[in-house]
C-alpha cells in the first residue's frame, strides 16, 4: 500500500516535471495558484492575455492538476476553423449529412469524454457557431450535423483569446450571452515585460531545452546579454523569448550566449513611427533615423549593441540620433 503510494508520487512528479510552468514572479505565482484552485472545480475558465504569454501552457496545466488528468485533453484552435466546418468539428457529423460525410464522425465535445476541451482563440468563432456553442453549453448536449438526436457530453471546457473581448462585445462580434457563459472565471496572463523576474529562469529552461536539441551544452548567458534580455519589451512574450534563445544557441560560437548572439524580433506593431517614416516622401535621413531608433528599441535601448548591428561606431550612432 505504502509502496504503491510512493510509486504514484514519483510518477506524478516526473509528469509535472515534463510540463513545468515556470513562475518565479509574484504575478505568475498568483496565476498558478488560481489555476490550481480552478482545476479542483468544473468551472469554465477563460484565459486571456497577449499572444505568447502561456495561455495554452496554462490550459494544459489546469487539466494536469485536475481529477481529469488521466482523461483526454483536446485542443482546438477556432481561428484555424473555417466557419463551414466549425459545427461538425465541434459537435460531430452524421453519415450522409453532406457528400463528404461517408460515416459518422465524433466532434471534439464528445471525443474529449470525461477530459478537458480547450477552445483556443474563441473570439474567432462565427456568430452562428457561437449561437450553437451557447446552446450546447446550456443544454449539456450536442447535436451532430445532420442528426436529430442530441448527445450529452461530460468534458470540462476551457477557452482562451488574445483579444480584448469587451470591445468585440460592443461591436457585436461576440454574443453577450456566450460571453457571460464562458466568463465564469477569467485568468489574465501578464505580459512578460510586466514580470521580468521570470526571464532568467525561463532563459535557463530554454537554454537546456535548445541545448539538448542542438546537441550542445550551454553554460549560460553573459551578464551583458542578460541585461539586454531583461530590458527588451518582448511584444511576442515568452514565445519570442524562446525563439531568441533557440536562435542564440544555434548561432553562438561559445558555450556562453553573448549580446551579438541575440536577435530580437522586430515588431511592426511596436514601432508604427517606423512605418510612417518610410513613406514614399520621406528623406533618406529621416528613414535612417527611424531605422536606428527601431534597432535601438529592438536591443532594449543598448547603444553599443545597436551600433554593432548597424555596423557603425557608437559615436556615429549618437551623432545620427542627435541630428533628429
Ligand atoms: N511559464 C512558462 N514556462 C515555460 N514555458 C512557457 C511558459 N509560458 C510560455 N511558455 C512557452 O512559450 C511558448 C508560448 O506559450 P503558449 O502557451 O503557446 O502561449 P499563448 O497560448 O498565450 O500564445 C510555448 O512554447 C510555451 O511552452
Ligand atoms: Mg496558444
Amino acid at each position: 500500500m505504502l509502496r504503491r503510494e510512493v510509486v504514484r508520487l514519483r510518477a506524478a512528479l516526473s509528469h509535472t516535471d515534463r510540463n513545468t510552468v515556470i513562475a518565479k514572479s509574484r504575478a505568475m505565482r498568483q496565476v498558478l495558484d488560481t489555476a490550481r484552485r480552478a482545476a479542483a472545480t468544473n468551472v469554465t475558465v477563460l484565459l486571456t492575455g497577449e499572444t505568447g504569454t502561456g495561455k495554452s501552457v496554462l490550459a494544459q496545466y489546469i487539466h494536469d492538476c485536475s481529477q481529469r488528468c488521466k482523461e483526454p485533453f483536446l485542443q482546438i484552435n477556432c481561428a484555424a476553423l473555417p466557419a463551414a466546418l466549425a459545427e461538425s468539428e465541434l459537435f460531430g457529423v452524421r453519415k450522409g449529412a453532406y457528400t463528404d460525410a461517408r460515416e459518422d464522425r465524433e466532434g471534439v465535445f464528445v471525443a474529449a469524454g470525461n477530459g478537458t476541451l480547450f477552445l483556443d482563440e474563441i473570439a474567432e468563432l462565427s456568430l452562428e457557431a457561437q449561437a450553437k456553442l451557447l446552446r450546447a453549453l446550456d443544454a449539456g448536449m450536442v447535436r451532430p450535423v445532420g442528426s436529430d438526436k442530441e448527445i450529452p457530453f461530460r468534458a470540462r471546457l476551457l477557452t482562451a483569446t488574445n483579444r480584448q473581448l469587451e470591445p468585440l462585445l460592443k461591436e457585436g462580434r461576440i454574443r453577450p450571452d456566450l460571453y457571460y457563459r464562458i466568463h465564469v472565471l477569467r485568468i489574465e496572463m501578464p505580459a512578460l515585460r510586466e514580470r521580468r523576474e521570470d526571464i532568467p529562469p525561463l532563459v535557463d529552461a530554454f537554454l537546456e531545452k535548445a541545448g539538448q536539441r542542438h546537441g550542445r551544452r550551454m553554460a549560460g548567458v553573459s551578464a551583458s546579454a542578460m541585461r539586454l534580455l531583461m530590458r527588451h519589451s518582448w511584444p511576442g512574450n515568452v514565445r519570442e523569448l524562446l525563439n531568441v534563445v533557440e536562435r542564440a544557441v544555434a548561432m553562438a560560437e561559445h558555450d556562453v550566449i553573448l549580446p551579438e548572439d541575440l536577435a530580437f524580433n522586430e515588431s511592426r506593431e511596436n514601432s508604427p513611427d517606423f512605418e510612417q517614416a518610410i513613406s514614399a516622401d520621406s528623406s533618406l535621413e529621416a528613414v535612417e533615423r527611424a531605422y536606428i531608433r527601431r534597432v535601438l528599441e529592438a536591443h532594449g535601448g543598448n547603444k553599443a549593441a545597436a551600433a554593432k548591428v548597424l555596423g557603425i561606431t557608437r559615436k556615429t550612432l549618437y551623432r545620427k540620433l542627435e541630428g533628429s
